[in-house]
């Protein structure tokens, strides 16, 4: 049985990761009418992973006998001055958000929740990969700084992004809602 505390702690996770969602969809706004349609898609592309990841932590709970409660997602910040000030406000996101698993992961280490800290350790590691994109395109955006020619260059490499479902064996998250067995 999982603890209180820890379903506490997943489950406001689970609302922090539809907030995630949302700020990336209020920069995909953005970017959109900004004319970057790459950044649109690289943002819009974020979004769909954040809401993976909700869902997924959603489905965890009620695997671990958890009813999930969804308090309202917090209104997303909708000003922003340029890319490079989107891609610095998803840095300090995710960095935040890393603070949030790690300190899920100590928990389950400390109640011993084995099963919990495996779970929560794929969240550790995809938040490597969370921080490190988001360093990599705010480097290029400080080495392009007003160069609009290579701005929109950037913008034709994140416009190649594209969506791969993150858990392809969780049934909610593989386009086939099948209850699971
Ligand atoms: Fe859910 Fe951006 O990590």
């Amino acid at each position: 049985m999982i603890s209180e505390k820890l379903a506490k702690a997943l489950n406001d996770q689970v609302n922090a990761e539809f907030y995630s969602a949302y700020l990336y969809l209020s920069m995909s706004a953005y970017t959109e009418g900004s004319g970057l349609k790459g950044a649109a898609n690289w943002l819009y592309i974020q979004t769909r992973e954040e809401t993976a990841h909700a869902i997924h932590m959603y489905q965890y709970l009620i695997d671990r006998g958890v009813n999930p409660s969804l308090p309202a997602i917090e209104a997303p910040e909708t000003n922003f001055t340029g890319l490079q000030d989107v891609f610095e406000k998803t840095l300090a996101h995710e960095q935040k958000v890393t603070e949030r698993i790690n300190k899920i992961a100590t928990l389950a280490m400390k109640e011993n929740d084995h099963a919990c800290y495996q779970f929560i350790m794929w969240f550790v590691n995809e938040q490597v990969e969370e921080e490190a994109n988001a360093t990599d395109i705010l480097t290029k955006l400080k080495m392009i700084g007003d160069n609009k020619g290579l701005l929109l260059s950037l913008d034709t490499e994140l416009a190649a992004r594209i969506y791969n479902n993150p858990f392809p064996t969780d049934a909610k998250l593989s386009g086939g809602g099948a209850a699971k067995a």
